[in-house]
């Protein structure tokens, strides 16, 4: 049965890079595995470079100042190695949902946190818009895509200072002008690879400002010194990601998915629209491309709705806990065909009911 893969993370990848990444577990290097081979070894080094070039190459930031690391830990550890690297008085946090406050929480560890504006109150359903951030402050920080509620910002704010934005789940999905970012990262595990590896891509200017000490795998110039080898890189992780990437350049880039997306995007909407049994959670100017979130009006069709989409192959799309209901993701190496078959099946179960 063709299975439809809508999971949040980790996610759908395009099945040649799920092939050419299976192969190179068995034969990456003359008999060699990909995962028995030295980092230091000319192969893995080939593929560390051109993973870092093509992350810069895609959003179009070769030869800007910037520098792209593929690091360990998780988007999680970079809520405190932005702050420990970057944060020497007060800086500015957009609190937007879940990870926005996981941001936060970190970063308070170290100095003084703002939340520029927060829209909490409402379960993170919006983008809290017309906010201002401080010209004084160390930097702002923002989450560009929020997961779980399926909120998008749309724009960002026109600043003066760094501007560091968490891109875990829309990263590589829809063209931006990245240079107006000093710090973007993102957790591998949703347009990129495997989880096991997070893209940083930092302008090198902004680092050497605070006065603190920070320990070696936390110093991002630690890491940009030594080529993102400082220490033993997840070298599977790293080589899928180092596919996906090349695999979307060769599609024609941020541009090229962007369009899909839009169309993947409008499908879903439209059906969560004009579906009366179901219900968008996110404020329609904020929606996300990536993650679609929305509710049953009528919990009594949950069961047989839940049945339906199981029938259909259809996998990820129960909500996450601190929303209910569904959530659709749509990342890249999302078909149209699969975003068609969940949208019949909700019409389905509207000509039913
Ligand atoms: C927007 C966002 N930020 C951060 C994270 C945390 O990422 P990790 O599990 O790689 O630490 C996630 C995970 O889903 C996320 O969606």
């Amino acid at each position: 049965m063709k299975r439809h893969n809508f999971s949040a993370g980790p996610c759908v990848l395009p099945k040649q890079v799920i092939m050419k990444a299976s192969e190179a577990l068995l034969d990456f290097d003359n008999g060699l595995s990909l995962i028995e081979i030295s980092h230091r070894s000319k192969p893995f080094v080939d593929v560390m470079e051109k993973a870092r070039a093509l992350a810069l190459e895609l959003l179009g930031l070769e030869g800007k100042g910037y520098k792209a690391l593929f690091l360990q830990g998780g988007a999680s550890t970079q809520f405190l190695m932005v702050a420990l690297n970057l944060l020497e008085k007060r800086a500015g946090y957009l609190n937007t949902g879940t990870w926005s406050a996981k941001a936060i929480k970190e970063a308070k560890i170290y100095d003084d946190i703002y939340e520029v504006a927060s829209s909490k109150n409402a379960n993170y359903n919006y983008i809290p818009k017309g906010f201002d951030v401080p010209s004084d402050y160390d930097y702002f920080h923002c989450t560009s895509n929020n997961t779980i509620f399926g909120t998008q910002m749309k724009s960002f704010p026109k600043i003066d200072i760094p501007m560091v934005c968490d891109m875990s789940s829309d990263i590589f999905s829809r063209t931006l002008d990245f240079s107006q970012f000093d710090l973007i990262y993102a957790g591998a595990q949703k347009n990129m690879g495997p989880a096991g590896t997070t893209l940083v891509v930092i302008k090198e200017d902004i680092l050497g400002k605070v006065s603190r000490k920070i320990p070696s795998m936390m110093d991002y110039k630690v890491h940009i010194d030594k080529g993102s080898m400082f220490n033993t890189p997840p070298v599977f992780a790293v080589y899928t990601s180092m596919l996906t990437m090349q695999w979307l350049k060769d599609l024609g880039g941020i541009k090229a998915i962007e369009a899909e997306n839009e169309k993947k995007a409008t499908l879903m909407y439209s059906e969560i629209d004009l579906n009366p049994l179901f219900k968008g959670f996110a404020a329609k100017e904020d929606r996300s491309i990536m993650n679609a979130t929305f509710t049953l009006e009528n919990e009594n069709l949950k069961e047989t709705f839940d049945a339906m989409v199981q029938e259909a192959g259809i996998n990820g799309i129960n909500g996450h806990r601190s929303v209910g209901g569904y959530r659709a993701s749509m990342y890249n190496a999302l078909s149209l065909d699969s975003v068609k078959v969940l949208v019949e099946v909700m019409s389905e179960l509207e000509s039913k009911a």
